[in-house]
């Protein structure tokens, strides 16, 4: 398995004792975690845990009502540390981020191909025109949108919800970040669509070796992506475990509810159907 050739080496991000409050109020507490090249954590826990805060916190997103200590290393830099010109070369060219709607996120009255664009000459001004088109091409044949070329032109409005979430991988990729922090990428999708999205994640990250900070409300989901999976609850997290193992055999009660609120995954097809009548 590839993460664990890597276990040896510096992980790639590496958060400890990293606390966030929004005033006085905390949310959330004294966490841990680290993330290897390749390697994908699922982040998972109840709404209002503390999930999406931990991600804006290591892009340095959050307001300045949010206060934020603790040691958060990427591949040797430190995050809080940083100026702010450091942080924003940092933000979608090593660390990028997809969101739960694609429809917010993109510019409504700006062709696709002219967003994505705009993604590769923030980070890459020494590129020609043509250089930039190549790399817009490229990215959107790698998240397998149809036709490229001629659909380079449209609008957000003209592709469908799933299109617009391959979109927005796009726009992520395009740079060749080293971790890719997907926030609920696919809750907005219905559940066909929902896994393809994934597959295209999983393809990705074994194609580039990318490393992956995935989180979701729902276990099922993560199941199918995550190397190791870390459970939060109130700001903290009570378990953190290789997937396979959480799955087995969770030891927290908060993961052994979250485990049995996801039906799909308790199906267990080793013992007969209970019998009927
Ligand atoms: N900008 C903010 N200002 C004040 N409080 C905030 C802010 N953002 C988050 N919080 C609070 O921090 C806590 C954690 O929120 P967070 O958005 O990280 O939860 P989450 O786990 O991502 O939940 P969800 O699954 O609903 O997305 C919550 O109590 C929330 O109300
Ligand atoms: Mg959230």
């Amino acid at each position: 398995m590839q993460y664990s050739q890597n276990m040896a080496s510096a992980p790639l991000l590496d958060i400890s004792a990293l606390s966030i409050a929004f005033g006085e109020q905390p949310a959330v507490d004294r966490i841990a975690f680290q993330i290897h090249d390749g390697e994908t954590l699922g982040l998972v826990g109840e709404s209002g845990s503390g999930k999406s805060a931990t991600s804006l916190a290591l892009l340095r997103l959050l307001p300045p009502s949010a206060t934020v200590t603790g040691n958060l290393s990427f591949g040797g830099y430190d995050l809080l540390a940083l100026s702010e010109r450091e942080i924003r070369r940092l933000r979608g060219r090593e660390i990028a981020m997809i969101f739960q709607e694609p429809m917010t996120a993109l510019n409504p009255v700006m062709p696709v191909g002219a967003q994505i664009a705009e993604a590769v000459e923030a980070h890459h001004p020494e590129l020609s025109r043509r250089q930039v088109r190549d790399r817009v091409l490229q990215a959107m044949h790698e998240v397998a949108l149809p036709d490229p070329e001629r659909r380079l032109r449209d609008y957000p409005h003209q592709f469908s919800g799933g299109q617009r979430q391959r979109i927005l991988i796009a726009m992520a990729v395009v740079n060749r970040p080293r971790l890719l922090i997907a926030d609920e990428p696919t809750t907005a999708l219905d559940v066909t669509v929902q896994a393809q999205i994934l597959a295209l994640l999983n393809r990705l990250r074994k194609t580039h070796n990318l490393s992956m900070l995935f989180i979701s409300h729902d276990l099922a989901v993560v199941s199918q992506v995550a190397d190791r999976v870390a459970v939060m609850q109130h700001g903290h997290i009570v378990e953190q475990a290789p997937a396979g193992q959480l799955f087995r055999s969770p030891e927290h009660p908060y993961t052994r509810r979250l485990l049995a609120s996801a039906p799909t995954m308790r199906t267990d097809r080793s013992r007969p159907l209970a019998t009927l009548g």
